[in-house]
């Protein structure tokens, strides 16, 4: 392993178990789903807009609908002619396959861009969608945080790699994995806001506390200014009393930091990616289609997007 060590005591140095949380605590009663005591999350600022702002899809939990989301905002927005690079920094790598690339054929791939900066160019592959670019994930990542536990300014690689692809994108996504290892923190530190999907279930605050702990981090040590773009309510149904019930409560606590409408529940998003292309290639009358149409812009006009 290259790169100069870090002292033990080195507390300027975010320890990757710095936000596990005590998993005992067994939530009860209104704790499940009350916002009674709304967790603080600072907003999103605005950023220089010579440069493409870089947006980080985030939750520590699985399965709230990241992936899914950063595939079909990227998509939409490409289509409606922005110029989109994804940044897919989770191993399970879904968005090739949710947006109609190739992972055996990629030349190079997140974990080449944290290592090899000077790789950013060739990392960039096509995606079913014009104008959409996507570096992709793989398993190699894995192994990525411990190899970057011992190096000189690890948790600001991502950032230096992709800051000379900056000019050339309207909007940059980083979709990440559940877990909060050194990838991920590039991922945030590279941000200048958040999109935080959230199943409007139980435990959906599980999630955002860990989050507000964690931001609370990144802002003290390397960005003082990152914050929530926006909270998206996924898996959504709204005939179901206990969905209603989250939704509102997120609602009161959080006002209009919420993306509205709530992403439906619909077969046709999680079917999608079979066919390798997103919901607006696939099925853009269904629920999630239009769900997906209605945030990106509202997305859209909360990063000053110009609509082209
Ligand atoms: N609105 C939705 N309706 C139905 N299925 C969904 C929806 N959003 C996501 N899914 C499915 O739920 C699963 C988890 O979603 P995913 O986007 O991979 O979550 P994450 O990236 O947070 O782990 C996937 O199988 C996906 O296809
Ligand atoms: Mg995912």
């Amino acid at each position: 392993m290259s790169g100069n060590h870090y002292g033990d005591d080195d507390e300027s140095i975010i320890d990757v178990d710095f936000v596990e949380q005590d998993q005992s605590h067994e939530p009860t009663g209104r704790e499940r789903t009350s916002n009674a005591d709304p967790l603080h999350l600072p907003r999103g600022k605005p950023n220089d807009p010579s440069h493409a702002r870089i947006v980080t899809i985030t939750n520590q939990k699985g399965g709230v609908g990241k992936t899914t989301s950063v595939i079909n905002i990227a998509a939409q927005l490409g289509l409606r002619g922005h110029r989109v690079l994804v940044i897919d920094a989770d191993a399970q790598g879904n968005c090739a396959t949710g947006l109609g690339v190739d992972k055996r054929l990629a030349k190079a791939t997140t974990r080449d861009l944290i290592l090899e900066p000077e790789r950013a160019v060739e990392a960039r592959h096509q995606t079913a969608v014009q104008g959409v670019h996507l570096i992709v994930g793989d398993k190699s990542l894995v192994s990525l945080d411990q190899e970057l536990l011992r190096q000189l300014g690890r948790e600001r690689r991502l950032v230096e790699a992709i800051n000379p692809l900056l000019p050339h994108y309207d909007i940059v996504l980083i979709d990440t994995p559940p877990s909060l290892g050194i990838v991920t923190i590039n991922a945030l530190v590279a941000s200048n806001g958040l999109i935080v999907p959230v199943q409007t279930e139980y435990f959906a605050l599980e999630g955002l506390a860990m989050l507000v702990g964690t931001i609370r981090e990144v802002r003290n040590l390397f960005s003082p200014d990152l914050g929530v773009d926006g909270i998206l309510l996924t898996m959504h149904n709204n005939r179901t009393h206990l969905n209603v019930q989250v939704a509102n409560e997120l609602r009161e606590a959080y006002g209009n930091l919420i993306v509205n409408p709530p992403i439906r529940r619909n077969v046709r998003l999680a079917e999608a990616p079979a066919h390798g292309v997103p919901i607006h290639l696939h099925d853009p009358e269904s629920h999630g289609g239009r769900d997906y149409l209605s945030i990106t812009l509202e997305l859209e006009k909360r990063w000053g997007l110009a609509p082209k």
